[in-house]
């Protein structure tokens, strides 16, 4: 995490506050003093709290929840190829939770990412907006999504905060944007 992370959480904070989204400006409030502690920075909280209209710690609370769920539906990962378990967590638009694991197959390119299957059971459910995902893995260099995965995230989530964590307690964040630039999408179509 950088001091360009901090920034650009910060921007995001009023982006969305202004743009009527409470659930992504909250999100972006609590990701950068999250990342303002990484990087040792100081950041007002009064600053981004004024932005909000419920208090800094119901979205601490929300993403302490997802990054919880995520972290339990990994042990549920169907992996006895690669033994590589991974559990993901989307938060919808209603801050409703979505959580998927990956499913492998004897035929291995038919393996989905927990990433992927978060997304398709949400969408079962009626869900087809996201303002957060959290992936989980067991790596000390935290597991990001595949590519595949980034293109049908941002397809739903194009304004998502990404968070990767482990079960020791790591954590890093980033914008889905920044994880894929120049991204194609529907707009193209
Ligand atoms: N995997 C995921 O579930 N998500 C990712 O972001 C990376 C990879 C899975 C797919 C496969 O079952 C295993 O991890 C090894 O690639």
């Amino acid at each position: 995490m950088t001091q360009s992370h901090v920034q650009n959480f910060l921007q995001l904070t009023e982006h969305f506050s202004q743009a009527g989204n409470p659930l992504a400006s909250g999100l972006y409030a609590e990701s950068a003093l999250f990342a303002a502690k990484e990087v040792s920075s100081s950041v007002q909280a009064g600053h981004i709290t004024k932005h909000l209209s419920k208090p800094l710690e119901h979205y601490t609370g929300l993403l302490n929840t997802a990054k919880n769920l995520a972290l339990e539906t990994r042990k549920r990962a169907h992996a006895p190829f690669s033994n590589f378990l991974v559990g993901a967590a989307l938060i919808d638009e209603e801050e409703g939770l979505h959580q998927g694991c990956n499913v492998e197959c004897s035929s291995y390119g038919l393996t989905i990412c927990a990433e992927r299957t978060a997304l398709v059971s949400a969408v079962a459910q009626g869900k087809k907006r996201f303002f957060g995902v959290v992936v989980a893995a067991d790596t000390d260099n935290l597991t990001p999504p595949c590519g595949a995965c980034r293109q049908l995230l941002y397809d739903f989530a194009p304004d998502a905060l990404v968070v990767l964590v482990n079960p020791r307690g790591a954590e890093k964040r980033f914008t889905m944007k920044e994880l894929l630039p120049e991204a194609f999408s529907a707009a193209f179509l």
